[in-house]
């Protein structure tokens, strides 16, 4: 077994990508049936780790991955489109000829770097040449052309502030005109906001994402976790011991990125010394929950939900403390609002949707719970409603 030295930030390495085997095997499969993908997923689960590890091993694709993070403007969204090409190795002929035609300092080997429009196409809006490239990866020839945009919903809401709703919507539409006309290009967008606030922002209706299949990645199953664990540990020199590797598994809650942390931080605690079993992992764990610095990503979801949710955030946090239950319970929605004094049905119904799309909440029927313990108890814990054991 191949160790894998612990980076809770951003590992990137496809050989240190681990399991999601079903998730790989539904989007090839729907990929290949033509259809192309929303990948959606909590904060943190493994979605740009697996977009890239998807990349870099699926045979029968040509892919091409694009972060978005960062893009103000349409034209940095182009300029960053085209970069992501140029870093490609096996570019079709044609794009690279098109892409000569439109910037001056493309070299015929292509290195991305800054890039200057010609002249003659100074004039063309960035979302024609956004087409006009991005056709061009259809060249008929053997494998599909697969196209990975990451981090498209903060490029969308970043271009919102900065251009205007308008422009923003007018990419959206853009990247739906190309995806529909061109049916040999397959695509998996996705990005660490949900889409549904960043289309309210924009003022733009989900429909701009209708063609889009939703891909969920989920939690990790439990031999996938086991093996994380296990080569997690010998990458700290540890021998996975199966008492060690359950606990591992257990606070990790099936996130990957919560194994990661733990284990690089038991790292240093083995440098003092310390004898490594079960506890010493679970006190590992709850330390990292009562550290400002770690697990800083949960706290970026609770701030998200002040940031997008406005006058409704105190209803949120309402919602999300009385829905807790440490036996994952479900709670009825009629139980809920007598029990936090919420207001009518229609209000809270719409605040239970919004916490359903961000993947804190799961509903059935007329009956809601926390969707992931792991991220329950971690919030429960973080708010200091829940005690440390
Ligand atoms: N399948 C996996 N195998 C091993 N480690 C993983 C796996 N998936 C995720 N990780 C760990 O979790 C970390 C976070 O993954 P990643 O950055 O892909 O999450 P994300 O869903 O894109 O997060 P964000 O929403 O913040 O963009 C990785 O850096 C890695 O440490
Ligand atoms: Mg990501």
């Amino acid at each position: 077994m191949r160790p894998i030295t612990p980076q809770p930030g951003n590992d990137r390495d496809p050989e240190n990508f681990v399991g999601r085997v079903a998730t790989t095997a539904r989007a090839r499969e729907r990929l290949k049936a033509g259809a192309n993908l929303l990948l959606t997923a909590p904060r943190r689960m493994g979605k740009t780790f697996w977009m890239l590890s998807f990349a870099a091993r699926e045979a029968g694709f040509r892919p091409y991955f694009i972060d978005y993070e960062g893009t103000n403007t349409v034209e940095e969204f182009l300029s960053k489109t085209v970069n992501a090409l140029l870093e490609s190795s096996d570019l079709p002929t044609k794009t690279r000829k098109v892409l000569k035609t439109v910037f001056k300092n493309i070299k015929s080997v292509g290195v991305p770097g800054i890039l200057t429009i010609q002249p003659y196409h100074r004039a063309t809006s960035p979302h024609k040449l956004l087409q006009e490239i991005l056709i061009t990866l259809d060249d008929q020839e053997g494998l599909i052309p697969l196209i990975l945009m990451d981090e498209v919903p903060m490029a969308i809401e970043a271009i919102g502030k900065n251009e205007g709703q308008e422009a923003a919507r007018a990419l959206l539409q853009t990247l739906r005109a190309i995806r529909q006309a061109n049916p040999n290009i397959s695509w998996i967008v996705a990005g660490s906001i949900g889409f549904h606030h960043v289309l309210t922002l924009v003022d733009a209706t989900s429909g701009e994402l209708y063609d889009l299949e939703p891909l969920r990645l989920e939690l990790m199953p439990s031999e996938e976790s086991q093996e994380l664990a296990s080569r997690l540990l010998l990458g700290i020199n540890i021998q996975p011991e199966a008492a060690v590797v359950a606990e591992l598994i257990a606070v990790g809650g099936g996130m990957p990125a919560i194994q990661h942390m733990v284990v690089s931080s038991l790292k240093q605690r083995l440098s003092a010394g310390t004898a490594l079993g079960p506890q010493e992992v679970r006190e590992c764990f709850e330390d990292s929950i009562d550290s400002q610095d770690e697990f800083r990503w949960l706290m970026d979801i609770d701030k998200r939900i002040s940031f997008y949710y406005g006058q409704r955030t105190e209803l949120a946090e309402r919602v999300l403390c009385t829905a807790l239950s440490s036996e994952h319970r479900w709670l009825k929605i009629t139980d809920l609002s007598q029990e936090a004094e919420l207001p009518q049905q229609q209000e809270l119904t719409k605040i239970i949707n919004i916490l359903c799309d961000d993947h804190y909440l799961e509903i059935r029927g007329k009956s809601v719970r926390w969707r992931y313990p792991v991220f329950q108890y971690i919030w429960a814990r973080k708010n200091m409603i829940w005690e440390r054991p």
